[in-house]
């Protein structure tokens, strides 16, 4: 059913601003879903109503059973549309799938579904290249527990959704590339070691909202997590990898320090900026554990936030906790035990800022990156790293 033509000009509609699209589920024209009933994969429906129908002993909604990805379609200078990378996101749905006892998704027709979804939707992928918006149409692969289970074990019914919207950037509304301030969360810990931080699970996410709205709350619109075992190491932003910039003192060498660990997840942006890095720019790449004293010792020239919602975000900023975090203890005997780990940020004059660059603007590492990674996406380039696959 996969073609390699790209799909036929549709023009994008008119209804929306595409310079102030901002990142949110706007309404479309439909999305798709397949079930998985009696052992197999049934065919692909088309659906209009955003709304689902689900059993409320669903494994889903009681015990989490579901992942997700990002995926981004872009609208050529041709007219043509093209997502990027879907195969990476085929393996790593797979991968969650896995994680969470659910059956995987053939890669075919993984690819099948969101050549639907981007089709039926193609006048909401945004203009070529708009100037304010860095537009693209976001793609969700969904894969949920749709049947019921009350006991801890999967149920026969899965369902597979892809579902879009259009979006611009997650970060900022402006046309220049929005450097952002960020925080490390040193109360919190995101993810295991050993657990479900390489995979793309929504229980990743939710116990994030609380900590990252606390700390939006402070003007810092990202947050930079630490490794849950030692917090002594970069792990990953809440919403993307975490990415930085060595440079020699004469400025002429550049090395793209690129954090390892056990419990981050496998971007999709992240990997194909390391070969921009090393193939067209010709840095070096470090592929190494990131010590958290390197950042609070300004090592670092840049630092960026790498994702398919967040692209590549510079971080203008990193501030944090200038004391040791303050943990609640406790044997679940009084109340207070029961209040988990406290959240709440330190006071301003208890946080250390290092600033990045002129602490203001994307450095220019980080800019070019970004023009690189979005002229590739957006067809400038010849597609020599066989990245664009067309919807
Ligand atoms: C993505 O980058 O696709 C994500 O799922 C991140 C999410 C915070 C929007």
């Amino acid at each position: 059913m996969t073609s390699n033509q790209p799909a036929k000009a549709t023009p994008p509609t008119s209804k929306l601003d595409w310079n102030n699209l901002g990142f949110s589920e706007r309404e479309v024209n439909g999305h798709v879903r397949v079930t998985y009933r009696d052992g197999q994969w049934q065919d692909l429906e088309w659906h209009t109503d955003p709304n689902l129908n689900l059993h409320v002993a669903a494994t889903c909604l009681n015990y989490g059973q579901q992942c997700f990805e990002g995926i981004k379609a872009f609208r050529t200078s041709r007219d043509s549309v093209h997502i990027f990378r879907p195969q990476e996101n085929s393996k790593r749905l797979n991968l969650s799938a896995r994680m969470a006892s659910m059956p995987e998704v053939p890669e075919d027709l993984f690819l099948r579904a969101l050549k639907a979804a981007v089709a039926g939707n193609l006048e909401f992928v945004p203009p070529y290249k708009p100037k304010a918006s860095n537009g693209a149409l976001y793609i969700r692969p969904l894969l949920i527990a749709s049947g019921p289970r009350l006991i801890l074990d999967s149920p026969s019914e899965f369902t597979f959704i892809v579902w879009v919207s259009p979006v611009g950037s997650l970060y900022g509304s402006s046309s220049s590339i929005p450097a952002v301030d960020a925080f490390v969360l040193d109360t919190f810990d995101r993810t295991a070691p050993l657990g479900t931080g390489h995979t793309k699970l929504g229980g990743n996410y939710a116990p994030v909202f609380r900590p990252t709205a606390e700390a939006k709350k402070k003007g810092y619109p990202i947050t930079l997590h630490l490794d849950s075992a030692t917090r002594t190491h970069i792990d990953e932003f809440s919403t993307s990898n975490a990415l930085a910039i060595k440079q020699n003192h004469q400025g002429d060498q550049v090395t793209l320090v690129v954090p390892e660990s056990t419990s981050i997840l496998r971007s999709v942006t992240k990997l194909s900026v390391c070969q921009i890095a090393e193939k067209i720019c010709g840095w070096k790449v470090e592929l190494r554990p990131v010590s958290f004293e390197e950042v609070k010792a300004n090592s670092f020239s840049e630092f960026m936030a790498a994702g398919t919602a967040a692209g590549i975000t510079p971080v203008r900023s990193i501030s944090f906790n200038s004391k040791p975090p303050i943990l609640l203890k406790g044997d679940g005997s009084s109340d207070d035990d029961h209040q988990g780990p406290k959240f709440g940020l330190p006071e301003d004059n208890e946080v250390i800022r290092i600033d990045l660059g002129d602490g203001k603007t994307a450095g220019a590492n980080a800019q070019r990156l970004f023009d690189e990674l979005t002229s590739y996406q957006c067809g400038d380039q010849p597609d020599q790293f066989g990245w664009l696959w067309p919807a």
